[in-house]
């Protein structure tokens, strides 16, 4: 359907048409830019700007420590992890918000670790984030066990039953490329082995079914799609069905059955609550929390659908338009996630000619281009006028201009 947008007229057709255009409006945007970079951070809510207030001035600045229960501050973590379970198909009761994303890469790998004793060995994707590489490089020496990278398609044939837990992305960072979720996690299940999925670049961006899926575990950041904020607080999802057997590292008291009991040691408290670790970042998950009530309007099934229909876009425009890039992102849709990728050895002088030009993508280094898609502020004319500027700046030589070198600019 999607590939039929190939003129500016029919991108502001696909707009009319848009089910998801009133969803802009709930966000604050500036006026004259193309963002092409809410896959590293998400735009504004508008709510979010009062929520903020709120919290500072009347649940922190009046209420001051009375807010713990006054303003249900000790219940939000688990409040707001439904919300995000909502998101990525996870029944309530099932995911924590708090802590970054690389705190709950290593609570889950050494937890999952640990429903596997004797097993030898940890897997994990080898061109993945580079954060996802080091928690895995920490938890195998920590926990003794051997690291083995590869790429998510290797995985059928290197899995055995030495294999503990395989750690993956749900999308890779760089290309957009959106792995096989069901048939990788069902390769680790048939190995006898443990699997967490990574959503940072998919949760908001594309439906997740986690609990279909049977993921053991999953982790994810709030501040791409899920528009939270600059450092709003990640996220564990944790099944019902581990939730007896594991054990968490990380024994913060809050997550003690007993917080105010004081006890010596540790006992877990039951179900999800015992993956919270210390106190949490109340003003930011308050921020998260305020961002997330957009979504109540919203069918993730809408935003895949103009996320497929936006990048098929692009690539038949970079098809056409732009002989001089590659595209790397996959073209079969079910195999994409939302963004698009062009190589160019020039990528990094190109995003910033887009920039001084007002449409921000982002670089990723050696030759990216990097352009991601979040469909509930961009609308189709936006895309396609920023695919213009992008072949204006490619043809006319623009990012050969020395204000666009490395180095030149403080903008990276
Ligand atoms: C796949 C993946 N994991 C982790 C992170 C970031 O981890 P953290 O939130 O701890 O900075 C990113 C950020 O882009 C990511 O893409």
């Amino acid at each position: 359907v999607s590939s039929e947008i190939a003129s500016r007229d029919a991108a502001i057709e696909a707009d009319a048409t848009d089910p998801l255009a009133s969803v802009r409006a709930r966000f604050t945007l500036p006026d004259g830019v193309i963002y092409l970079d809410g896959n590293s951070l998400g735009a504004l809510a508008a709510s979010v700007s009062a929520a903020v207030d709120d919290a500072v001035n009347r649940q922190w600045g009046r209420d001051l420590i009375t807010s713990w229960n006054d303003n249900d501050w000790w219940t939000l973590p688990a409040r707001v992890g439904d919300r995000i379970g909502a998101l990525i198909g996870a029944a309530p009761g099932q995911v924590l918000c708090g802590d970054s994303t690389s705190v709950q890469l290593f609570q889950a790998l050494v937890g999952l670790a640990r429903l596997r004793p004797g097993r030898t060995e940890l897997i994990t994707d080898g061109a993945g984030f580079p954060t996802d590489q080091y928690v895995a490089e920490s938890v195998a020496r920590l926990l003794g066990l051997t690291l083995r990278r590869i790429t998510p398609p290797e995985l059928p044939a290197v899995i055995s039953d030495d294999t503990a837990v395989v750690a993956l992305s749900a999308v890779d960072y760089r290309t957009g490329e959106y792995w096989d979720l069901p048939a990788l996690t069902a390769t680790a299940h048939a190995a006898g082995a443990v699997i967490n999925w990574d959503l940072c670049h998919a949760a908001g961006a594309l439906p997740v079914e986690l609990d279909e899926l049977g993921a053991d575990a999953a982790v994810g950041c709030t501040y791409k799609y899920l528009n939270g904020g600059p450092g709003s607080p990640a996220w564990i999802y944790l099944p019902h069905r581990h939730q007896g057997p594991i054990e968490l590292p990380l024994t913060g008291w809050h997550g003690h059955a007993d917080p105010f009991g004081l006890a010596p040691s540790f006992t877990p408290a039951p179900g999800i609550e015992q993956a919270r670790i210390g106190t949490p970042a109340l003003l930011s998950m308050l921020a998260l929390e305020s961002a997330l009530t957009v979504w109540d309007a919203v069918s993730l099934d809408d935003v895949r659908a103009k996320s497929l229909a936006l990048t098929e876009m692009m690539i038949a425009f970079a098809d056409r338009s732009l002989p001089s890039v590659e595209v790397v992102t996959p073209r079969p849709s079910e195999r994409r996630g939302s963004q698009v990728a062009l190589r160019m050895p020039y990528a990094y002088e190109a995003c910033q000619a887009l920039i001084a030009r007002r449409v921000i993508g982002d670089f990723r280094a050696p030759d990216l281009l990097r352009l991601g898609i979040a469909p509930l502020y961009l609308t189709y004319r936006q895309v396609w006028d920023a695919m213009e500027v992008l072949r204006d700046v490619l043809e006319s030589g623009a990012y050969r201009d020395p204000a666009h070198a490395r180095g030149a600019s403080a903008v990276t």
